[in-house]
């Protein structure tokens, strides 16, 4: 009689486990991006109340598996006894914004909703890495750190990807070149204060400033900085999820293959930039043991005074969100 070696869920010796919780369209995307570069097994976890969606989208991606050649045991759970000793997991639960609301909207509900993922993921899966991806980011990031516990190196936050993404998207698009050569950086939070570094922007090694001027340039970054939005407007439902995904799992992927890639993420800055405590976007070393270092620039005056602005907007939302769930 046939025996299956494996069944969906069962561990792969040697693969990492990668945890992704709320299967919505982030989750399930992220889960797409990671399956197909194999970055591991996968489980994917949405609440009871969605009933066996989870379980669907997992088969049907694993289904997928031998047209697009990848192996990676895929499943789909509402417990948490099935994602236990994650190596990393992706915090995407939450509700998106619609039309006309702010990221900050959400943070009454988006709070809750992370406070107890964390509770439950520090007791299945207490030597996690931690990828926050949930709205509004910077203060969900700090949220999620405070409930697990676990020490600030391995929590961290999906923005800085995305919004650099964004970012190098339409200066290739602008210029007529691969998106391959535009190397950028955004910091600060995932907010309309998002700080574009112009000085930290290059095509093919040229400063980009060589190649057009200041003014489009601006232009280019107000865009990048309202790409959330655009896209919340086209799509009228929810928001985006296809280079957010990506944006996850390209960070997955520094973490379980060691890459320590240099990639702007939200992390805990206590005397880095003189933040004093909180998570905001920075450009990292981000390897197996999460948050590697934070790389330390030096800001000019501009990019000092859009920094400081920022980070006051993320400390506000922090407040916020420290009230509300004082409150209950
Ligand atoms: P979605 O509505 O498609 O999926 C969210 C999923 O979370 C749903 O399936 C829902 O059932 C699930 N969920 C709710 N409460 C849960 C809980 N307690 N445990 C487990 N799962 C739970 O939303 P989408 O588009 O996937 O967005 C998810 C979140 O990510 C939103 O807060 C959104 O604003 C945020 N986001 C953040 C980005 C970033 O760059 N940081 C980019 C894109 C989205
Ligand atoms: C974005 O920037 C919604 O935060 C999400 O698309």
């Amino acid at each position: 009689m046939f025996t299956p070696y494996f069944k969906q869920g069962d561990p792969v010796m040697g693969r990492a486990k990668i945890t992704i919780v709320g299967a919505g369209n982030v989750g399930a995307t992220t889960a797409h991006w990671c399956a197909a570069a194999e970055l591991g097994d996968i489980v994917l976890l949405d609440i009871p109340r969605t009933e066996d969606m989870p379980k669907g989208k997992a088969l049907d991606l694993m289904q997928s598996s031998p047209i697009m050649g990848f192996d990676s045991n895929i499943a789909g759970t509402t417990s948490y006894d099935a994602t236990a000793d994650s190596d990393v997991v992706v915090i995407t639960a939450g509700i998106p914004r619609k039309p006309g609301m702010s990221r900050d909207d959400l943070l009454s509900t988006n709070a809750k909703i992370v406070s107890s993922v964390a509770e439950q993921i520090k007791e299945t899966s207490p030597n996690a890495i931690l990828i926050v991806v949930s709205n509004p980011l910077d203060a969900m990031v700090q949220q999620v750190w405070k409930v697990s516990g676990f020490p600030s190196k391995r929590v961290l936050g999906q923005a800085g990807v995305l919004d650099t993404a964004r970012y190098r998207t339409f200066i290739a698009m602008e210029l007529g070149v691969s998106v391959e050569d535009v190397a950028a950086l955004l910091m600060g939070g995932h907010g309309d204060t998002m700080v574009p570094m112009p000085s930290c922007t290059s095509v093919g090694g040229i400063p980009v400033t060589r190649l057009m001027y200041r003014s489009r340039l601006d232009e280019i970054v107000d865009r990048a900085r309202k790409g959330g939005a655009e896209i919340v407007s086209l799509l009228k439902t929810g928001s985006a999820y296809y280079a957010p995904a990506a944006a996850c799992a390209q960070m997955v992927e520094a973490i379980v293959k060691d890459k320590r890639r240099v990639l702007p993420c939200a992390a805990y800055c206590d005397e880095e930039y003189g933040v004093g405590g909180y998570y905001v976007g920075v450009p990292i070393v981000l390897g197996a043991n999460g948050v590697e270092k934070v790389i330390e620039l030096d800001l000019d005056a501009d990019e000092n005074a859009a920094f400081r602005k920022s980070v006051d907007a993320v400390q506000e939302l922090v407040a916020k969100t420290e009230e509300l769930m004082s409150v209950g």
